[in-house]
């Protein structure tokens, strides 16, 4: 974690900056037309787990991917007739689409949570159009505030909660909305509104020319925070020490196992490996241990995503 957060101007000198660390794998806060966001090379698992870490979230949910153009977009996610209609009308600008992740995408799984659906945003924002530009990669960016604050529409908010938890926050002064995006999902043959924001929801029926359901109760928040989301098929055990007959073990640290999170104990790797591991070892068909892992930073939110994937279903 670095020890001083530096505070640069949004001009061409910060932008090359915030583009050289996300590149080397660091999140930096950038304005947006919403809220600042903390964004980070979604492409790598290290990256996004250094998101988590800086805000100090105790669980891993999936991020908005920002891309600077539809191609991008494109390779990201599956944009069918109705999202194209969205993505015409309300890109760039306040509008996230949740669609089915692309076969082969490059976003790393950590970003998504491991869903098989990814949120995908074209911010307008001028400096966060730059920075990703300039980056040459899309970025995974949740709010700049750490967690349980609110979103953050000045570097000042940033800085009040993250000051020494990021290396840079560009500061583009205040943002426009002050209010995070629309998230809609688009479901074929509906659309399901997941939070209200910019884009009004009778706009997003209209345009995609398709019904506009509300969420269920509880969906909104947190999506990753179900239960039952991303569990393995066969049952988990934690805090293993060693492998029983006929288990699949995921080592971790000293714990060497069949796969490991990261041999060497480190928690921005074992974030990064996580859900991949996962699926790996859902794979053998094999039952499922764990090595134990710390209980502290980024341990805490892998803790609770294997506690989610070991619970009784
Ligand atoms: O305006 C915004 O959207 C800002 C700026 C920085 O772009 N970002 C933002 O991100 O508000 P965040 O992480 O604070 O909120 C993103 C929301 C979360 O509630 C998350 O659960 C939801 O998007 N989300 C992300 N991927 C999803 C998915 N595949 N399915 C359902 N919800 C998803
Ligand atoms: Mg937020």
């Amino acid at each position: 974690m670095p020890a001083a957060t530096r505070l640069l101007p949004a001009e061409p000198a910060g932008i090359r900056e915030a583009a050289r660390l996300i590149r080397a794998g660091e999140p930096v806060a950038v304005p947006s037309e919403t809220v600042y966001g903390l964004a980070a090379d979604a492409t790598n698992g290290e990256a996004v787990a250094r998101i988590y870490a800086a805000k100090g979230r105790p669980s891993f949910n999936p991020l908005i991917v920002h891309v600077a153009d539809l191609e991008t977009a494109g390779r990201v996610a599956r944009l069918g007739p109705a999202a194209e209609r969205l993505a015409a009308r309300f890109w760039p600008g306040p509008l996230t689409l949740v669609l089915p992740a692309q076969a082969n995408s490059p976003v790393a799984a950590l970003a998504t949570a491991g869903l098989a659906t990814v949120a995908v945003r074209m911010p307008a924002h001028p400096v966060l159009r730059a920075v990703i530009a300039a980056a040459g990669v899309p970025l995974a960016a949740p709010s700049a505030n750490a967690s349980g604050r609110i979103s953050p529409t000045t570097a000042a908010h940033v800085l009040a909660s993250l000051d020494g938890r990021v290396p840079l926050v560009l500061d583009g002064g205040g943002t426009g909305h002050g209010l995070e995006s629309t998230i809609v999902a688009v479901e074929g043959d509906a659309l399901r509104l997941l939070r209200p924001g910019p884009v009004a929801g009778d706009l997003l029926a209209e345009t995609a020319g398709l019904p506009l359901r509300a969420a269920e109760a509880g969906v909104i928040a947190a999506p990753g925070q179900l239960a039952s989301h991303y569990a393995p098929d066969a049952p988990v055990r934690l805090n293993a020490v060693e492998r029983n007959t006929g288990e699949w073990l995921i080592g971790f640290g000293a714990v060497a196992g069949d796969d490991t999170l990261s041999a060497g104990g480190d928690l921005v790797e074992a974030a990064a490996r996580l859900f991949a591991a996962l699926h790996r070892a859902d794979a053998t068909g094999l039952p499922i241990a764990v090595a134990p892992v710390p209980e502290s930073g980024l341990g805490l939110a892998i803790n609770d995503r294997l506690q989610r994937a070991a619970a009784p279903r």
